[in-house]
């Protein structure tokens, strides 16, 4: 019988995801949408036109933890800005013709989540030509916002390698504490990897740093498959059915860059009989969504890292709002900017 070591990394802010947010994402809403957000319950509350106008884009709503960032700067601008907000549904030359549309509204800030992470210096050449601030939040220009040619660029998200190092100190640990996850007894950890999109700078180091921190522990590994689920459940499943067809038992540890994708694999581990008797397989991912954490108070999953999307999409919304104002963009916040002009919100790591 194998022993099943459930591990649990959780904060306060997934706790908070989980109380107020519902469970799935939004379904997909128009891809413009413009809101209006309440004033807050003040003694002379500022009317709506009064407060600055912000344009917003998502690269695409239908990605599980993008649809929290959303939510997050949503409540985030309510009485302190009117916010329109873009579905860029992962088209870049849709989304700038949403930025460009903006624009012509007069924004005075944007806050955009490229769809292409190298598209940064061309969505900083409008803004520039138009004169105002832009906010990149959750993809990273791979360079550095620094170099996307525009003293007004800044960029809110997280230090990538962060997830990685921490997603393998939990499969480290995980795996140490359970002899039995070595199934052909050789010593070594025989994994599979699921990607998020290349060119992510999240992806690539996340891919990297998890396995580098496992082997540093003292675990050897094998790599068995790697390849790129694009963030998606949908192509997590897929290609676990087919890695399952191709490497079946062999496969004692499945990485996964999201949660979303290991959502996927664990729909097509069950499928597989996993997860019933002792038939059990370890998959880890990042961010904490409520579905995973939901996996792994039931054992089928074995451990995840908070990426979070509270903070992150409040620090977007606070920098577009002072930077639309003209003002210092961290003024009255306690964020902190690094020499690339970026907040890096911290991953946070609270154990059961
Ligand atoms: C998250 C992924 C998400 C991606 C979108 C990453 O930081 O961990 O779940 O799909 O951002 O860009
Ligand atoms: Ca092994």
């Amino acid at each position: 019988m194998k022993k099943i070591f459930s591990f649990l990394l959780i904060g306060t802010m997934a706790l908070g995801m989980t109380a107020c947010s519902p469970s799935k994402p939004a379904a997909a809403a128009p891809a413009e949408s413009a809101k209006t957000e309440a004033a807050a319950p003040e003694a002379a509350p500022a009317a709506a036109e009064e407060l600055p106008l912000i344009g917003v884009t998502i690269y695409k709503y239908d990605d599980n933890f993008m649809s929290f960032v959303r939510q997050n700067i949503e409540k985030a601008a309510e009485g302190k800005a009117q916010l329109i907000m873009n579905d860029s549904q992962n088209d870049q030359a849709k989304q700038n013709d949403q930025v460009d549309a903006m624009i012509a509204k007069g924004v005075k800030a944007l806050a955009i989540n490229l769809v292409d992470p190298g598209a940064a210096p061309a969505i900083a050449d409008k803004a520039k030509a138009a004169g105002i601030p832009v906010i990149f939040f959750n993809k990273e220009y791979p360079e550095g916002t620094d170099k996307v040619g525009y003293d007004s660029a800044w960029y809110v998200g997280t230090s990538s390698a962060e997830a990685g190092v921490i997603q393998g100190e939990l499969m480290a640990d995980a795996w140490k504490a359970n002899a039995s996850w070595d199934t052909n007894g050789d010593g070594k950890m025989q994994y599979v990897m699921l990607m998020g999109e290349p060119g992510h700078p999240d992806a690539e180091a996340r891919t990297k740093e998890s396995i580098a921190t496992v082997e540093a522990s003292g675990i050897g590994v094998q790599e068995l498959a790697k390849q790129t689920g694009m963030w998606d459940a949908a192509k997590g499943k897929e290609l676990m059915e087919t890695w399952l067809a191709a490497h079946g038992e062999k496969i004692e540890m499945v990485v996964c860059n999201n949660d979303g994708m290991a959502l996927g694999a664990v729909e097509a581990l069950k499928a597989a009989g996993y997860f019933t008797g002792d038939k059990f397989m370890p998959v880890v991912g990042v961010d904490a969504i409520p579905e995973a954490l939901d996996l792994i108070s039931k054992g089928q999953m074995a451990g995840t890292v908070l990426n979070d999307a509270d903070n992150q999409g409040r620090a977007t919304i606070e920098l577009a709002i002072n930077a639309a104002l003209g003002k210092d963009v961290l003024e009255g916040t306690s964020w902190v900017l690094d020499a690339t002009r970026a907040v890096r919100v911290p991953y946070v790591a609270v154990t059961k």
